[in-house]
């Protein structure tokens, strides 16, 4: 998604902008520009590919000024282009804007501004919306505080979403923000301040930020912050602590971020566990649901909304849940959830799970649960994050930063929060002392024992090699290893660009079959002893019709001598741990044929790392 860094302070604002945007390069983007204040003219660059083409064409160049804003473009409306890359200047040059976001009415206000006799030289919405912005500064020449009048003005006429930082050629001590619908802070520094769509870009320089909402309006002018909704109603600035080490999101002696946070998933998981277990060890503990053990336990139903990996953290969920606490559980993507209208009674729980917090859709089908009155709770990794504020409580991953837009650390740290989540709720209910005593001894060995599965990193380097240069593949699966089966399906097709698909194993047989030849390789999941037989049935299967395998399999329940082409075998788990195992080789494997394939395994193409546009 875009990526907005703004700055205003004593210091030059160039190199702050562009260290910013590194700092945001993970989230995916295509081209990215920079508009600095110099000598009373807004001076820009802009460039398609990567920050490192912008930053040798700015610093080269002699941007200069101590006022700026920057941006990296995930194209929504208009094509890859410098023209189309932002910051767009209005008509006239005396209005600089970055935007995240799109403007659903841009086409009307650009026929009214074109009436006007304003031109456009680009395809985008943002560029309708900085004319809008100085149509309405020429009609506010009289007001005092004219240049965050003509932005508040303007965003009364907007329909859509935005994330915006704006400058002005007649005002050098003066930034203006707004946010509705994509994320936006401000970043309290020394005699400066920024604005950021993403925290990261800031804690290089501060680590006290305000987290606007939607509607509000932030201006810095004359070194002051001031925050006022779009009926001009002040606001009282809440100053944040984030409590983020700048190193976690380094990439370190790794040649990827992807592969260091799949190592770190050891320690993301101890994070997730960290004073979560109760005191007789036989159940978990939250803090921050906001929900009494007896208002759980009138919970007749939980809906699980969110979008992709997180999605299918979701369906473990069900699986957990429903062992565990024998509360009936329905997954649902976050996108269809909201448009569904689906009738739920009002004991009906809904947990929506995001590693960002600020997936736009799944933001959405939460605003709809509150809309309708459900209890709601976020299982997320971003303190402070849009999703975190919106919801009635939840449960922080503490995973650390995830800069790769392949999911995996964050995955397996949810996946470790819902085997407690089953816990917890299955002890408020039926779920014996013993049970949870067993469930918690089990899930207090998972860091250790993905600490050893981890160690498989060469031999699955090794069966990658044999299996890059394949086009198509399925990976099987059943009950909690299906979603295992659809995860390691996204991982690989994300970011090696190979055509995956996920299947509960006995599925295949009823159409996906017709697939199975030498040429599509079949990664099937027999990690559970209790279908183990089943499992080695669709493996002769798929065998029979010469497809080559890669079977997974769990340490005390290997397949028959040569049934399998290659087999990755994890540690024996706790049931409740093992869809947390099986996930490592699916990383590892989807990994190393990336990388074999010199795909850009950080930043796949097209692929954002958090999803802010519907
Ligand atoms: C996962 O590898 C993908 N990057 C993507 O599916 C991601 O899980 C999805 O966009 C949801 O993101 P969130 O967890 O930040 O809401």
């Amino acid at each position: 998604m875009c990526g907005i860094v703004g700055y205003i302070g004593k210091r030059e604002a160039t190199p702050i902008l562009l260290e910013g945007l590194k700092r945001l390069e993970y989230r995916g983007y295509d081209s990215a520009g920079v508009a600095v204040l110099q000598n009373e003219k807004i001076e820009y660059k802009k460039r398609t590919g990567r920050v490192a083409e912008l930053s040798r064409a700015a610093l080269n160049n002699g941007l200069s000024g101590t006022l700026g804003i920057c941006h990296t473009r995930w194209a929504t409306h208009g094509g890859v282009t410098e023209e189309n890359a932002h910051p767009h200047l209005s008509n006239d040059g005396k209005i600089a804007l970055v935007h995240n976001g799109v403007i659903e009415n841009y086409l009307s206000i650009k026929k009214f501004l074109t009436s006007k006799g304003i031109t456009f030289y680009s395809e985008t919405d943002t560029e309708v919306f900085v004319n809008l912005i100085a149509y309405h500064y020429e009609k506010e020449a009289e007001s005092p505080n004219r240049f965050k009048e003509s932005v508040r003005r303007s965003l009364k006429h907007i329909e859509g979403t935005y994330g915006i930082a704006a400058i002005c050629r007649d005002c050098p001590d003066e930034m203006v923000g707004a946010r509705k619908g994509s994320p936006l802070i401000v970043g309290v520094g020394e005699n400066e301040y920024l604005i950021a769509s993403d925290v990261s870009a800031l804690v290089s320089r501060t680590s006290n930020v305000v987290y606007l909402n939607d509607g509000e309006l932030v201006s810095i002018k004359n070194g002051e912050l001031s925050l006022v909704d779009y009926e001009e109603k002040t606001l009282k600035p809440e100053i944040h602590q984030v409590d983020w080490d700048t190193s976690e999101g380094e990439l370190g002696d790794f040649e990827h971020f992807m592969l260091k946070e799949i190592f770190e998933q050891s320690e993301a998981i101890q994070n997730a566990m960290r004073g979560r277990f109760s005191d007789d060890e036989s159940s978990a503990k939250f803090g921050g649901l906001n929900l009494s053990a007896q208002e759980l336990r009138q919970i007749d139903r939980i809906l699980f909304c969110a979008c992709g990996t997180a999605w299918h953290a979701c369906l473990v969920g069900e699986y957990l849940i429903e062992r565990y606490a024998r509360i009936p559980v329905e997954v649902e993507y976050a996108s269809e959830f909201r448009y569904r209208n689906a009738p739920l009674d009002k004991n009906t729980l809904v947990i929506v799970i995001s590693q960002s917090g600020e997936t736009i859709d799944t933001l959405a089908a939460l605003k709809e649960a509150k809309r309708k009155g459900y209890r709601t709770l976020a299982i997320n990794n971003s303190v402070g994050s849009t999703i975190a504020r919106e919801s009635d409580g939840g449960i922080y991953q503490h995973a650390g930063p995830e800069v790769g837009v392949a999911s995996t650390k964050a995955f397996t740290s949810q996946l470790m929060i819902l085997s407690m989540m089953a816990v917890y709720f299955g002890r408020l209910r039926d779920l014996s002392f013993q049970e949870g005593l067993e469930c918690v001894k089990g899930l207090k060995r998972v860091p250790e024992l993905v600490e050893n599965a981890v160690q498989q990193n060469d031999a699955i380097y090794k069966i990658a090699e044999k299996y890059k240069d394949m086009t198509d593949c399925l990976f099987l699966g059943r009950q909690d290893m299906f979603p295992i089966a659809l995860e390691g399906a996204l991982k690989l097709k994300e970011i090696s660009y190979i055509h995956a698909e996920g299947y509960p194993a006995a599925e295949m047989k009823h159409g996906p079959i017709a697939l199975i030849s030498k040429d599509c390789p079949v990664i099937v999941l027999a990690t559970q002893p209790d279908i183990f037989g089943k499992l080695i049935s669709n493996i002769q299967e798929v065998k029979a019709r010469g497809a080559p395998v890669i079977a997974v399999t769990c340490e005390s329940h290997p397949l028959p001598e040569g049934l399998a082409d290659d087999e990755i075998v994890i540690p024996d788990c706790h049931r409740a741990a093992l869809p947390i195992l099986a996930s490592i080789p699916m990383q590892l494997l989807s990994y190393h044929i990336a990388k074999l394939r010199g795909c850009d395994v950080d930043k796949p193409r097209n692929l954002a790392k958090s999803v802010t546009v519907e």
